[in-house]
């Protein structure tokens, strides 16, 4: 059985009332629910956590080595500025998925770079929380 750890970073925890044009009506609660029944339904087991700090992320990253197969990492703005998080996915040695509800590279200068992204297995972007969705089926079907 496959085990996956979904980190979602800062503001996550604001979905559904977050800008909604950009990210969806759908709250994080509704989000790893879809999650959850999709794992269920392949038989694998999933975890998750959200964190609004950049430690959150690297201490959710090195608490999970041993016992994830795989990790699917939301690090919101993160992503575009944090080394630290790129050598936390390295260090953890779990292979890594980034994903993003919007396009990053739809939208403003600053968000279509990402510093985690090479440090990932891959990056899903735009699709919404089917970024998430096709993130683990990404991991299941391998
Ligand atoms: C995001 C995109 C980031 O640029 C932004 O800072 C977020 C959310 C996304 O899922 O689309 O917080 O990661």
């Amino acid at each position: 059985m496959k085990k996956i750890l979904v980190i979602h970073g800062p503001n996550l925890n604001l979905l559904g009332k977050r800008e909604p044009e950009v990210y969806g009506k759908m709250t994080l609660k509704d989000i790893n629910a879809r999650i959850s029944s999709a794992a269920k339904a392949r038989g694998a087991t999933v975890k998750f956590t959200q964190t609004n700090s950049e430690s959150g992320i690297v201490d959710a990253l090195q608490g999970v080595m041993g016992w994830a197969d795989g990790i699917i990492l939301n690090p919101g703005a993160f992503t575009h500025y944090s080394y630290v998080i790129y050598d936390a996915v390295l260090a953890c040695g779990v292979p890594t998925i980034e994903v993003h509800l919007s396009n990053i590279y739809k939208r403003e200068e600053f968000r279509r770079k990402s510093l985690v992204a090479p440090g990932c297995v891959g990056q899903i972007t735009g699709f919404g929380y089917r970024s998430y969705l096709l993130a683990l089926s990404a991991f299941l079907d391998t």
